[in-house]
């Protein structure tokens, strides 16, 4: 069990560091002990920004040794608490912003050695400087840092063509809790040489070891691009749609996102400079991106032609596709800023979730009716990655409505949803992580036997319970 450091071990670990690389005093320490959603507000004596592996591996020696808990630290973008120390004012931060080198870019290799710290935005920067394209793509990637996008296995909206983080991971610097560094920042697309140690880590949040440098892969830029806004009338529809594109034109569907009316309504309504260009009242939008390398592909001439078949059989009841990358910018917007507008809205009850692609119209009707019945004062703000299955099925409190009520019975809601998603065959948690919001709901809902092969794990490679306790696991 980690105990509260003394002075001599925070001397320690200032020392290791050295000075301008740690902060403990009140003001300092204020942006490490709250989280994104201000949900958690800790207490730390700590936080260290570590400039190298080296650093990193000195200051774990130190605290396994005398059994003091470190809480990694990235962009703080994450949903679910991860990043941030508990209440005991026992835990040190670990700060991972100064591990911010791209170390490597081997352009013909398509493949790039980068710090945990840099920004999601850096990484795909540094690989369009070196014309490819890092296709990991989310709202918050101006301040999201590689090492959460890795500890969390962030998704985001390119996921249905180039995978989740863990898909595009070659290889990894991990720190171990005793100090050890694991060098496996390999680049090669094949390498069966025993276990797959790598993956154990990503998608852990800092629980297993700490991420200090990956080797990522890289892909060509895309060079034709069609974006298009779509109206379509049910869940049912916006899928088949999906399918008959995905026939059309396979793996250039990068994007298909969903949103409801409310969504957009809500979206236009809070967040400057959003508009809907379609008309108004639709049930439901979809914002759809192909893209492709090849710059004669003639990408808007095959939406059109798919999206005008498409309703002639009734699966589409409007459509635009962007002509100029303003208006394909603005379609962006629409979709990134619904978290935005949902915030400025109220109170609202957050669930992140996946179905298999195919179940997610009964989820949209099971849910909905759900809500209807347990939260009544909500309405159902149900949007994101339709192509990937995951939904953030949401409920925003109507305006007017008891909040008090509302939020009371987002316990119960939560299980009842939950309980869906399991009926499904589902995921209660599709892209955010469990960090400490989820952990207890994780362990009464995981295969016991699947938890406890992820307990032993924990206790093989932090025996001594220093790494992001409580987080993950209970
Ligand atoms: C999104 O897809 O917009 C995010 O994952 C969810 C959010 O920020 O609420
Ligand atoms: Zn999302």
């Amino acid at each position: 069990m980690p105990r509260p450091p003394s002075r001599d071990t925070l001397n320690e670990l200032k020392a290791a560091v050295g000075s301008g690389s740690w902060f403990d005093s009140q003001e300092d320490l204020a942006p490490y002990i709250v989280d994104f959603r201000r949900l958690y507000r800790g207490v730390t004596p700590l936080a260290l920004l570590p400039r190298d592996a080296a650093q990193v591996s000195k200051i774990l020696e130190i605290c396994n040794r005398d059994e003091v808990a470190v809480v990694p630290h990235g962009g703080n973008t994450g949903y679910c608490g991860a990043a941030t120390p508990d209440e005991s004012g026992s835990q040190i931060v670990l700060s991972m912003r100064r591990l911010n080198r791209v170390r490597r870019l081997y352009a013909a290799n398509d493949s790039m050695i980068i710090e945990a710290g840099c920004t999601l935005a850096e990484a795909q920067t540094a690989a369009r400087d070196a014309d490819r394209l890092f296709p990991l793509s989310l709202g918050s990637e101006g301040t999201a840092q590689i090492g959460g996008n890795l500890s969390t296995n962030a998704g985001g909206t390119a996921v249905l063509r180039y995978g989740m983080m863990r898909d595009l991971v070659l290889g990894l610097e991990v720190v171990l809790a005793d100090g050890r560094v694991m060098s496996s920042l390999k680049s090669l697309r094949k390498d069966n040489t025993g276990y797959d140690v790598k993956s154990l880590f990503i998608g852990a949040e800092g629980t297993l070891g700490l991420i200090t440098a990956a080797s990522l892969k890289l892909f060509p830029l895309p060079a034709d691009t069609a974006t298009a806004l779509v109206a379509v009338d049910s869940p049912q529809h916006a899928l088949d749609l999906l399918s008959m594109l995905r026939t059309a034109a396979g793996d250039q569907v990068t994007t298909f996102e969903l949103m409801p009316r409310l969504a957009v309504e809500l979206t236009v309504k809070h967040v400057a400079g959003v508009a809907n260009p379609l008309a108004q009242g639709a049930a439901w939008y979809l914002l759809i991106e192909l893209t492709s390398p090849n710059p004669r592909q003639n990408l808007a001439a095959l939406l059109t032609d798919e999206l005008q078949r498409a309703a002639t059989e009734g699966m589409v009841e409007d459509a635009l596709i962007a002509t100029s990358i303003a208006q394909s910018l603005a379609m962006w917007k629409l979709r990134e800023s619904v978290p935005e507008a949902q915030r400025h809205h109220g109170a609202s009850l957050k669930h992140d979730i996946s179905v298999p692609v195919s179940s997610v119209p009964k989820l949209i009707e099971d849910g909905s009716a759900l809500v209807r019945r347990l939260a009544p004062e909500g309405d159902v703000l149900g949007y994101g990655h339709l192509g990937d299955g995951n939904l953030h099925f949401n409920v925003s409190l109507r305006p007017g409505a008891d909040s008090t009520a509302f939020l009371r019975r987002g316990e119960q809601l939560e299980r009842a949803i939950f309980d869906l998603v399991d009926s499904l065959g589902g995921s209660i948690s599709a892209e955010h992580g469990i960090g400490r919001l989820k952990a207890a709901e994780f362990a009464s809902r995981a295969d016991p036997v699947e938890l406890s092969v992820m307990r032993d794990l924990k206790r093989t490679l932090d025996p001594k319970g220093i790494l992001n306790p409580g987080k993950v696991l209970t």
